[in-house]
C-alpha cells in the first residue's frame, strides 16, 4: 500500500516527458478541420453571433463565458486539437504581476504555471508581467487572459520544455528578451541552470499537445513561436502578428530526424505589418496552412529545407511591391532536383499583388487531397474569419 502510494507520487509528480507521436494519417485531421471549418459555416444562419470561424463559433457566442472558462478546451481543432491545458483543474486567479525567478510569490504567473496539478490560470486585473527569466509551464495548464489586458513583455518570455497539454489564450506576447545564466524554478520542489536562451515569444521544446490561440505577438530578440526537438500536435490559431523578422521557426536543424515527427496546424492567424519571413520556416514534418491572411512579408511567407510537407489551404496571400519578393515560398539547403520531391501543395489560396506560390511533390494528386480540395473553405472568406486574430476584448456577461 505504502509502496503503491509512493509509487503513485512518483508517477503523478513525473508526468512530464511522453515521447511525441505523431498521427499515422495527417491527411485524416486535415480533413477534420475541413469539417469542422464547413460545419460552422453551414451553421452561420442559425446564430447571429457565428462568425465562419469554427473555433471562435465554439465558445464566443456563451454570454457565461467567464464562467464556462474551461470549455475552451474543447474548442481546438488540427493537431493540437487535444491540448486540455488545465481542463478540470482549478482556477487559479494571478493578481501580483511581480516575479522572482526562483522564489516566486502565491499570486504570480510564475507561482501558477509551475505547479504539479493541472490549472486554469486567469487574472484578477489588466496587468504587465516582466520576467526576470524565462517562464517555464509545467504540462496541464491554460493561461487564460480573457477579460483581462495582459502584457508578458520587456523580459524573457514563455518556455515550454518536455512538457505537454498547454494552452496559451489572449495574452499580448512582445518586447521579449533573452535571458539565462541563471537559476530559474521549474516545479514547487525544483529548480535548474538555464544556459542564455534566444528570446523567443515562445518556445516550444520537446513538447506536444500544445495550442496557442488569440495572442498578439511582436517584436521578440528571435523567434515570436519556435518549435523544436521533436514537438509535436501544435496547433497556432486566430494570432495577430506584427512587427518581426524571424516569425515562426518549426524543425530544430536539418540533421535533427525527430522532427519528422512534427505536425503543426496554423489556421487564422493574420500576419500582418512590419513582418519579414518564416510565415512558417519548416523542417521535416507536416504543417497544414489554413486560412490565414498575409498582409505583409519582406522576403518570404513560407519556407522551410529537410523535406518538410506543406499544404497550403484558402489562404490569402498578399505579396509586398518590390518584384523581387513576389514568392510566397522559399526553400533552403537543397539544389531543385531534391527540392522538386518535397510535397509542398496550394488550393483554394488566393493570390494578390502578384504572389506567387511555386508548388513541388507529387501529393496534391493524392485522392484525400483531391476530395478536400472541393471542400475547402474560399480564401475570400479569410478576411471575415481573421478580422478578430490577436486578442480579444471580452465582458463579462456578454458574447465575446
Ligand atoms: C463540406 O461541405 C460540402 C458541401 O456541403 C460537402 O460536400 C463536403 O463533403 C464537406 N467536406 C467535409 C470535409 O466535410
Ligand atoms: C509526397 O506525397 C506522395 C503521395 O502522397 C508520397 O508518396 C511521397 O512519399 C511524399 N514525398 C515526401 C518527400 O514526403
Amino acid at each position: 500500500m505504502h509502496f503503491l502510494f509512493l509509487f503513485l507520487l512518483a508517477v503523478l509528480s513525473f508526468p512530464l516527458f511522453i515521447h511525441s507521436s505523431p498521427v499515422s494519417d495527417p491527411e485524416l485531421t486535415v480533413q477534420q478541420v475541413q469539417g469542422a471549418i464547413n460545419a460552422t459555416n453551414s451553421n452561420l444562419a442559425a446564430a447571429s453571433c457565428q462568425s465562419g470561424n469554427p473555433i471562435d463559433d465554439c465558445w464566443r457566442c456563451d454570454e457565461n463565458w467567464d464562467k464556462n472558462r474551461q470549455q475552451l478546451a474543447n474548442c481546438a481543432i488540427g493537431f493540437g486539437k487535444n491540448a486540455m491545458g488545465g481542463k478540470k483543474g482549478k482556477i487559479y486567479v494571478v493578481d501580483d504581476p511581480s516575479d522572482d525567478a526562483v522564489n516566486p510569490k502565491r499570486g504570480t504567473l510564475r507561482y501558477g504555471v509551475i505547479q504539479d496539478e493541472p490549472l486554469w490560470i486567469v487574472f484578477a486585473t489588466d496587468m504587465v508581467i516582466k520576467l526576470q527569466q524565462e517562464l517555464m509551464i509545467r504540462s496541464f495548464k491554460t493561461i487564460d487572459g480573457r477579460g483581462t489586458d495582459v502584457h508578458i513583455s520587456e523580459g524573457p518570455c514563455i518556455v515550454l520544455q518536455k512538457v505537454n497539454n498547454v494552452i496559451i489564450h489572449g495574452i499580448h506576447i512582445h518586447d521579449c528578451k533573452r535571458g539565462g545564466n541563471a537559476y530559474v524554478r521549474k516545479s514547487p520542489t525544483g529548480f535548474g541552470w538555464r544556459s542564455i536562451s534566444d528570446g523567443d515569444g515562445i518556445s516550444i521544446i520537446s513538447s506536444r499537445n500544445i495550442w496557442v490561440d488569440h495572442c498578439s505577438l511582436s517584436r521578440c530578440t528571435d523567434g515570436l513561436i519556435d518549435a523544436i526537438r521533436g514537438s509535436t500536435a501544435i496547433t497556432i490559431s486566430n494570432n495577430y502578428m506584427t512587427d518581426h523578422n524571424k516569425v515562426m521557426l518549426l524543425g530544430h536543424n536539418d540533421n535533427h530526424k525527430q522532427d519528422k515527427n512534427m505536425q503543426v496546424t496554423i489556421a487564422f492567424n493574420h500576419f500582418g505589418e512590419g513582418l519579414v519571413q518564416r510565415m512558417p520556416r519548416c523542417r521535416h514534418g507536416y504543417f497544414h496552412v489554413v486560412n490565414n491572411d498575409y498582409t505583409q512579408w519582406r522576403m518570404y511567407a513560407i519556407g522551410g529545407s529537410a523535406g518538410p510537407t506543406i499544404n497550403s489551404q484558402g489562404n490569402r496571400f498578399l505579396a509586398p511591391d518590390s518584384r523581387s519578393n513576389k514568392e510566397v515560398t522559399k526553400r533552403e539547403n537543397a539544389a531543385e532536383n531534391e527540392w522538386k520531391k518535397w510535397n509542398w501543395t496550394s488550393e483554394g489560396d488566393l493570390f494578390l499583388n502578384g504572389a506567387r506560390f511555386v508548388k513541388s511533390g507529387s501529393g496534391s494528386s493524392t485522392p484525400n487531397a483531391k476530395a478536400m480540395s472541393l471542400s475547402a473553405q474560399p480564401a475570400s472568406l479569410v478576411a471575415s474569419m481573421t478580422k478578430t486574430a490577436g486578442v480579444l476584448k471580452c465582458q463579462k456577461s456578454r458574447s465575446c
